[in-house]
């Protein structure tokens, strides 16, 4: 992975120092409130409904065992022993002191890692594909280009206050996994005619308010402009995006009141000043880049004797067999698989994990994927690089942990923001939904007939939890000061991207696993042979679940 020069480290330690220094003075009395808030942001401090909120950035997502274990260590010693994986890949501490947070980022800093642009309008951390460089359907790594990018934004001066904050994600695969469509700027890596690798553009994605799925800016753009190209579209927007209201601030909002081929042309315009500037990759950034993420040391392994291993320990134990197929992914190495550890098991809230499973996972690592892991814009954990030898042991030491869960990509694999519980601007909680759904539809048998579902839920129309986009999206909404939930079905973050439409009325919370139920009933009745949910409801429509959801009997 990215290990950091001097100039990145001295970069972190001037701001520990900084912060230090504003965060004294806030808490003598010397700055007032408003003058800390733009501080605290520019170091990932929110203040929300019970404690401040700090957000550590995890660049695409990537960390390492030494990471983690001291992200293990800060949870027990300032917050209350867990931390909470955010939809994108980055960590979130919900219980720090404000006085303490200093103490918290020089930790961070010891093993590299900050809260830098994690809030505030500026550019976030870029996403992408948790498999990225080791996928078996990826044309290339995309997770340089998310490097380079993160060297480039960090502490942009030009793009430190724009209208609102700004998201990219890159993914490099045929299957879109980092929900490119979604995002301010979506780059997905692809060929041209004659074969070459360049970048494919789109632009003003995004969920929130008014949910957008991003449209094409450039079919393919050689890779040596990928900054110049991505600072022009960020000029257009830095000049033109509206800064009276915050609703209407976002890049997407522009692009469709300007329409893509206006904003299209004003980027282009933009960008014949600066195509060959000084910010043109030439090929030494990339290879430098690349450098970075460097295949680890493989062994050779047979390919033929460890599918055969793994095939006679899957007939002999069953559950391990679910969790192989439900859980792991082939590996573009023979003779390694890819493991997602499910965060999504009954009793625990989606995404949290404890500072004990931090650091079993931390050991995990070591022992058995070169010492690093991914976090999952889904929250959930990716050990990449797992010998298939290991798989069994691997499982049952995770097994120990409550994070063998066979569960990934079914229905109580959802996505879930903190909510009411946490969150200021929430108008429902989201968290005791996802126990409710998850405790009632325990049985792991149901679940694998079931298929793959996404279901997400956000607690307010900000849609951190991606409702929208969710096979079944849950979204609380506010009724005269009482907690209800609005249904969507059909929303997709795949390459098939749809936003999900509304089915109807709004419910209350303890009818939240009953509205489910009858949803997937009527799945269920309806499906045809090796059809999924998702298909399901594109062949028929949303009306069967709304006559089944809504009858009066029910
Ligand atoms: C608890 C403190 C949090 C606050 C105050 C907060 C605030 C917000 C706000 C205001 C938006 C609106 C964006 C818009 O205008 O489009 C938003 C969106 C978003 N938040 Fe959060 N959020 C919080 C927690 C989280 C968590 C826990 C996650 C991940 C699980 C998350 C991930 C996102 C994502 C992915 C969006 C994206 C919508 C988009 O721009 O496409 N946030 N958040
Ligand atoms: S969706 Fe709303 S309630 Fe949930 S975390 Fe985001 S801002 Fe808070």
């Amino acid at each position: 992975m990215y290990v950091y020069d001097q100039h990145d480290q001295k970069i972190i330690d001037e701001r520990v120092a900084q912060f230090r220094d504003q965060t004294n003075r806030y808490t003598a009395g010397e700055l007032s409130e408003e003058e800390f808030l733009p501080l605290r942001l520019q170091n990932g401090l929110y203040v929300q409904r019970l404690a401040p909120m700090l957000r550590v950035a995890v660049p695409y997502g990537l960390m390492s065992s030494a990471q983690l274990r001291k992200l293990a260590e800060i949870s027990r010693v300032y917050d209350k022993g867990y931390a909470h994986i955010s939809t994108r890949q980055n960590v979130q501490l919900n219980w720090p002191l404000v006085a303490e947070v200093p103490d918290i980022l020089a930790d961070l800093a010891s093993v590299q890692m900050h809260a830098i642009q994690t809030s505030g309008n500026c550019i976030r951390n870029t996403t992408t594909d948790q498999f990225a460089g080791v996928a078996c359907d990826e044309l290339q790594d995309p997770r340089p280009y998310c490097e380079i990018i993160r060297q480039w934004s960090t502490l942009h001066p030009e793009f430190a206050f724009l209208p609102r904050k700004f998201k990219i994600a890159v993914c490099g695969t045929e299957e879109d996994r980092a929900a490119i469509r979604n995002h301010d700027v979506g780059i997905e890596l692809v060929t041209n005619d004659s074969n070459e690798i360049g970048l494919k553009v789109l632009v003003g994605g995004g969920l929130g308010r008014t949910p957008v799925i991003g449209s094409v800016i450039c079919e393919w753009l050689d890779k040596k402009h990928m900054l110049t190209y991505l600072e022009a579209i960020l000029r257009v927007y830095n000049q033109h995006g509206r800064r009276d209201n915050k609703y209407k601030a976002r890049i997407k909002i522009l692009v469709k009141a300007m329409g893509i081929a206006a904003f299209r042309e004003a980027v282009e315009k933009e960008w014949e000043a600066t195509k060959e500037g000084p910010s043109t990759l030439h090929d030494a950034v990339f290879e430098k880049a690349r450098a970075s993420f460097r295949a680890p040391d493989y062994s050779a392994f047979d390919a033929g004797e460890t599918s055969a291993i793994l095939h006679g320990e899957c007939e002999r134990d069953g559950i391990f067999k679910q969790w192989v197929t439900h859980n792991t992914e082939d590996h573009r190495v023979p003779g390694y698989r890819i493991v997602t550890l499910s965060l999504k098991s009954t009793g625990y809230t989606p995404g949290d994990i404890t500072a004990e499973q931090m650091e079993l996972v931390a050991g995990l690592a070591d022992k058995y994927s070169f010492g690093e892991l991914r976090t999952t814009h889904q929250q959930n954990l990716v050990l990449a690089d797992v010998p298939v030898s290991d798989l069994y042991t691997l499982w049952q030491n995770l097994q120990s942990a409550d994070l063998a869960t066979a569960n990934i990509g079914l229905l109580t694999d959802m996505i879930c923001c903190p909510g009411g519980d946490f969150c200021a601007l929430a108008n429902a909680k989201s968290i005791p939904v996802a126990e409710a759904i998850q405790t009632r539809f325990d049985d792991i048998d149901y679940l694998h007939d079931l298929g793959p579902i996404e279901l997400n839920i956000s607690g307010c129309m900000n849609a951190c939890g991606h409702h929208h986009i969710g096979h079944i999206g849950i979204l609380g909404v506010d009724k005269k000061g009482q907690e209800f939930y609005q249904v969507c079905l059909g929303g997709s973050q795949a390459k098939d991207a749809s936003l999900g439409k509304i089915l109807g009325p709004s419910f209350k919370q303890d009818d939240m696993p009953d509205i489910i139920e009858n949803i997937l009933t009527t799945y269920l009745s309806q499906r045809q042979l090796e059809e999924n949910f998702l298909d399901t409801y594109r062949r028929i429509g949303i009306e069967p679940f709304k006559e089944r959801v809504y009858a009066k009997n029910n």
